[in-house]
Order: structure tokens, then C-alpha cells, then sequence
């Protein structure tokens, strides 16, 4: 899956287009935003991963993982089963201590306000003693335009790529988080070092926060 720098020089050429018009699958050669953004995630993996709000098909973890994992959301999708839904995602249904990586792609601002700080303590509770947290989230400009782009492409053109309208937003999701609520968060619920990579090929208005379960 790993992409090669001719690839990647190519996305960063047609970043724009790949916004406009890529979001779920690859296509005249590009790799879509998702393709891109499991591939960036994919790097940051220890091992064993736990992906929370995994969306359609787990494809994270299928595709970019091997099977290396498990993925929940709280929405039964197309291409989930029973043991992918949990509904309250407050508490993880997972013994302490389960995984190597716990990640968060493009979600963390759908958890409503209140639970984030307890979904975020959940995957601490789950991560493995040196285990990492990976969290991903766009810059905010392009998290409100994106979330109108893909409405509206699916809208005009009769796909299906906008898992939020789907399953219908709640009053406390919000459209982006902000990086100092990333890092706040992160602390409080216990990671240290935590670390922010931008998505280059995305212009860096993409990237995500590291953070690491102590020994
Ligand atoms: C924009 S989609 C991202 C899906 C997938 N991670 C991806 O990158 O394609 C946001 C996801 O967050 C999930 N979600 C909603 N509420 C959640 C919650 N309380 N905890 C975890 N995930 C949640 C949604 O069901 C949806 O799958």
C-alpha cells in the first residue's frame, strides 16, 4: 500500500483536485484523501491496533492493517458486524492493557464534547504500557469545506462518501477540533510526548498528533 514518491509528487501536484473530487477511492492515478490519510496512520502503527469510528467496511484496519486489529463505531455501516458496533463509547468492551496502537482518524471532533476526554481516558485504559495514540484532524478551514464538498458531491452526483450525513451529526459534534484541544486532551487523559506530523502531499493541511502511553 505504501505509496511511491512519484506517487506521492503527483498528489502533491493535484492536491486540489484529489479535495474536489477524491475523497473515498483512488482514480485517474491519484490516491484519494482516505487512501492518503490510512497510509500516513498506517506508519505511526506498533502493532495490534484498536481503530475507533473506523466507518465503512473497517477498511483501516483491513486494508491498511492486514486484519492486525480491531475496528468499532457506533454506526452500524455497510460492511460492519455486531462486534464492530459499540454503542456507547464511553467504555471500550476491551480488557485493559489490549492493544499497541489505538487510533482516532478523522473522528475525534464527531465523539460529542462531553465524551471526549472519556473515550480518550478508554483508549489510555486499553494501549498496551509504551503503547501509541494517533489522532487526525484537518486544518480547520479545510475540515469545514471539506465536510461541505463531499455533502454537495453526493448530492449532485449521487454518491455515497458522507458517513456524517448518514448517520446524522448530534449537537455536540463539531466540524474540527483545534490543535491546543488535541494536545490538552491528549495530556489530560495521560499520553506523553506527543508529537504533530503534517500531511505533506496534503499541503499540510492534514496532519496528526502522536502521543505515547508511559512505560
Ligand atoms: C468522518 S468519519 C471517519 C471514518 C473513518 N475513520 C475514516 O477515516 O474514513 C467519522 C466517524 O466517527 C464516528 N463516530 C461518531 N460518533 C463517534 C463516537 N462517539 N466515538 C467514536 N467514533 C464516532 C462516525 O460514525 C464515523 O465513522
Amino acid at each position: 500500500m505504501a505509496r511511491t514518491n512519484r506517487q506521492k509528487c503527483k498528489d502533491f501536484i493535484f492536491f486540489p483536485l484529489r479535495a474536489l473530487t477524491l475523497h473515498d477511492g483512488d482514480r485517474w492515478g491519484l490516491s484519494s484523501l482516505a487512501s492518503e490519510r490510512f497510509d500516513y496512520v498506517a506508519k505511526e502503527v506498533r502493532g495490534y491496533c484498536l481503530d475507533v469510528g473506523c466507518g465503512k467496511n473497517n477498511r483501516f484496519v483491513k486494508q491498511y492493517l492486514g486484519g492486525n486489529g480491531k475496528g468499532i463505531d457506533v454506526f452500524p455501516y455497510e460492511g460492519l458486524t455486531e462486534e464492530n458496533i459499540v454503542r456507547d463509547m464511553t467504555h471500550f468492551p476491551f480488557a485493559d492493557c489490549s492493544f499497541d496502537s489505538v487510533t482516532f482518524i478523522a473522528n475525534l471532533n464527531h465523539i460529542p464534547r462531553s465524551n471526549r476526554d472519556k473515550e480518550l481516558a478508554e483508549a489510555h485504559r486499553v494501549l498496551k504500557p509504551g503503547g501509541n495514540i494517533i489522532v487526525t484532524m484537518g486544518n480547520p478551514m479545510a475540515e469545514m469545506l471539506v465536510h461541505h464538498v463531499v455533502h454537495w458531491h453526493d448530492k449532485i452526483f449521487g454518491t455515497d462518501y458522507d458517513m456524517d450525513s448518514e448517520r446524522g451529526m448530534e449537537d455536540e459534534e463539531e466540524y474540527y477540533c483545534t490543535n491546543s484541544e488535541i494536545t490538552e486532551r491528549l495530556l489530560r487523559a495521560g499520553f506523553r510526548n506527543i508529537a504533530k506530523k503534517y500531511f505533506v502531499t496534503q499541503w499540510g493541511l492534514n496532519h496528526l498528533f502522536v502521543g505515547w502511553k508511559r512505560n
